[in-house]
């Protein structure tokens, strides 16, 4: 291995920190690497050939009062491999806010967990107002660029997916009708190239929707009007239409009135989906009922005769109470513990000429963070990769491929103090089955203090990585990643 540190970045975090999402498995790094030439275990696939992407919530310094995991600054972690040899580069996701935190020596903004009237500046991001954006926690590749977004819209900062070269912000943001930008989760239509995107705010519509070009020009956006400020975190396609959805955990009303805001689960009002066609109007959304729940992520959408059916992990328990015994730092934070909120794969069933909604459980076992083949986004699919919950922590212990067809499920446990991150399919070049190809995560490792990238070949889990591949540094937890193929990156237009 032939590696370099190419920057350093100057952090406030205490040196003695005990705060659980800035240590173990989640300490940050503030170096940035190449590396060449990785040290391998096994051997690379011949015919993986492309870049695996992460982003992570990677902080320099403390929010201003409480810290929460989805607060720190963005980093991407890449991987690339040709002719069965790994490089290795990371790079801090340069946002304004990162930027106006530097050059000030400390933090600006309060996290999502404080008042935003606490914050220093009177400016900034998201759809609370008055926070930074971070750009932490998405990454696609569009049109060849690696685009990063952030949980409470904001802007897209482009990136080059080879070098991670700073290639500045997406210039459509500016032209999408939402005041707080663009939601992270914006949607990559492999097929036809175009992104599908949608913004959420504290204002009238309160949501807007919109269809970026494969050339990456803003070509359709409309109004999404909602009852009042919502939380949608994703959003889902098919060929045909576009997923948004009304979900009943949003901002207590009487609190944003008070200026604060108070995430709640309101049990009695259902969760309601806008079904319209990709390039419909606002006077073309259908809408749908089904039982109350919030869905952080969508796993995929297709149609079948006069269905349209929609896969996404339904939340049993959207907002968990505190539990008697656990430790003060972690029960604050049991709203990103999967096994709290009983995350598990369900389907619903939109009929678009009746209008009945049918829903079913997929699996009994707790699991979030769903890839699929990227191929066929949008198709009838069978396959999904989906990861498990270390209990009480936002970490992943597992991965497992579930065939949707069958209701067979395939586990891969990590190991003990072992975690992974979401784990994208990377097709094998010239693949026939929708299977045929590998799993790519990074891991952190705390029994060996390092991080590897596993290469797993998809047929065959079980069996346990073919490939282990070093990188030069143990690398923080981190969460949304993608996976993107030398012929994709070769066709930028
Ligand atoms: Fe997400």
């Amino acid at each position: 291995m032939s590696s370099s540190i190419v920057n350093t970045i100057h952090s406030t975090l205490p040196v003695d920190d005990d705060h659980p999402y800035r240590t173990g498995a989640w300490r940050p790094n503030h170096r940035e690497w190449d590396a060449d030439d990785l040290v391998v275990e096994g051997e690379i696939p011949a015919d993986l050939n492309g870049v695996y992407l992460r982003n992570t919530e990677n902080p320099v310094h403390p929010s201003i009062g409480m810290y929460h995991p989805f607060d720190g600054d963005g980093m991407l972690h890449q991987i690339s491999f040709a002719n069965g040899k790994a490089s290795y580069r990371n790079r801090f996701v340069r946002t304004d806010g990162m930027q106006m935190e530097q050059d000030a020596g400390e933090p600006l903004w309060t996290g999502f967990y404080d008042l935003a009237q606490n914050s220093k500046r009177e400016d900034g991001w998201g759809a609370r107002g008055r926070m930074k954006d971070s750009s932490s926690t998405d990454v696609i590749v569009h049109n060849g660029v690696a685009l990063t977004s952030f949980w409470q819209c904001g802007d897209v900062y482009q990136m080059d997916p080879m070098t991670l070269a700073d290639m500045g912000k997406a210039d459509w943001v500016s032209q999408f009708p939402s005041p707080t930008g663009v939601s992270a989760h914006t949607k990559l239509d492999e097929a036809t190239g175009e992104l599908l995107i949608f913004g959420y705010s504290t204002s009238e519509p309160f949501m807007h929707y919109g269809v970026v070009d494969a050339q990456g020009k803003l070509v359709h956006a409309i109004d999404v009007p909602l009852p009042g400020p919502r939380l949608p975190h994703d959003m889902a396609f098919s060929e045909n239409y576009a997923i948004l959805n009304d979900l009943p955990l949003f901002w207590d009303p009487a609190m944003i009135e008070l200026g604060a805001h108070v995430p709640r689960f309101y049990r009695d009002i259902p969760t309601r989906f806008a079904v319209v066609p990709r390039r419909g109007n606002t006077e073309d959304i259908k809408w749908f009922e089904a039982d109350p729940t919030y869905v952080l992520h969508w796993i995929n959408a297709y149609e079948e005769g006069d269905w349209l059916i929609l896969d996404g992990f339904f939340q049993h328990d959207p907002m968990p109470a505190k539990r008697e015994g656990t430790p003060k730092p972690l029960s604050l934070y049991r709203s990103v513990d999967l096994d709290r909120l009983q995350t598990r794969p369900h389907r619903w069933r939109f009929n678009l000429v009746t209008g009945e909604t049918k829903e079913e459980s997929l699996s009994d076992r707790v699991m979030e963070f769903g890839m699929i083949n990227p191929q066929i986004a949008g198709k009838n699919y069978r396959y999904t990769y989906n990861m498990t919950g270390k209990p009480g922590w936002f970490l992943f212990d597992g991965l497992v491929k579930q065939d949707v067809l069958t209701g067979t499920e395939e586990f891969y446990f990590f190991g003990e103090g072992v975690f992974g991150s979401e784990t994208p399919f990377a097709p094998r070049t010239g693949a026939t089955a929708e299977d045929d190809g590998y799993l790519l995560t990074f891991t952190t490792d705390m029994n060996r203090d390092c991080s590897e990238c596993l290469i797993f070949d998809a047929t065959r889990l079980t069996d346990g990585p073919i490939a282990r591949v070093r990188l030069p540094e143990r690398i923080s937890s981190g969460t949304h990643s993608c996976w993107t193929s030398a012929e994709a990156l070769a066709s930028r237009q």
